[in-house]
């Protein structure tokens, strides 16, 4: 029922040429895939990938969005902005802003709400540190930034977004959750969510697992209940390890 959706984070990485020689790479591997396919590059690409891309399966989103429409925001990009360069997705508080840019609850849900409001999907992050899992306090984390980043959504508008769950632990270090855990966790979301926009809501909701997702996991990841996708970042820095992800 909820249509899986692989998405590239590809993070400070990667020049426009570059950009260019990985999406030329991957236009072929992935022009059969069955799920949504979205690659998410640093903002100086977003002119030529998007170029690229136009009139293939392969959707274009943002790493960040500003909350502002315009003005003295120095270093900010606004979601009208975005949607200009044809952007459809925007990665929204991801533990990388949060860790090293101040980001917050508060202001991952202005971001994600500016999102919405210019018919762009955000991806909003959330997730635990190793410490908090280790205390226990994994469910009670995820579900707060959960509810957090949703405040003050329309119910038509949560069943529209996308919400990744990405383990602290688990990026960049080679250390995937197991299925069962990345999955329990996942359920734990989707029920915060079910108790405050209900039931019918929660289940429309798409949420993906992130975190040292590649080839060899994608598989046995994407057969979890309730897994709708993944938000990959160092496997999808090569076209042919994204498009086997893709093809899980
Ligand atoms: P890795 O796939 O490199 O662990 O990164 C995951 C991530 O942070 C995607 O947003």
């Amino acid at each position: 029922m909820r249509k899986p959706i692989i998405a590239g984070n590809w993070k400070m990485n990667k020049t426009p040429e570059e950009a260019k020689e990985l999406v030329a790479a991957l236009i072929p591997l992935v022009k059969d895939a069955a799920c949504d396919v979205v690659v998410c590059p640093p903002f100086v690409d977003l002119c030529c990938v998007g170029n690229l891309i136009e009139g293939t399966n392969i959707r274009l989103g943002a790493q960040n969005v500003h909350w502002a429409e315009k003005g003295a925001f120095t270093g900010e990009i606004s979601a009208e902005m975005l949607k200009a360069r044809g952007v459809e997705f925007a990665i929204v508080g991801h533990s990388e802003r949060r860790q090293y840019f101040g980001e917050t609850d508060e202001t991952v849900n202005k971001r994600a709400l500016a999102a919405l409001n210019a018919g762009i999907t955000p991806i909003i992050c959330v997730g635990e540190s190793l410490e908090q899992r280790e205390s226990g306090v994994t469910d009670a984390i995820v579900s707060s930034q959960t509810v957090a980043a949703l405040n003050g959504m329309t119910n038509a508008q949560v069943e529209s977004l996308v919400i990744a769950y990405e383990p602290i632990w688990a990026i960049g270090t080679g250390k995937t959750a197991t299925k069962e855990d990345a999955n329990a966790t996942i359920g734990v979301i989707r029920r915060a969510i079910a108790g405050v926009f209900g039931e019918e809501t929660a289940e429309k909701v798409r949420i993906q697992y992130g975190g040292s997702m590649n080839p060899k996991n994608a598989g046995e990841l994407m057969a979890m209940p309730e897994i709708d996708g993944g938000l990959i970042g160092g496997a999808s820095l090569k076209a042919d390890d994204f498009s086997k992800v893709v093809h899980f």
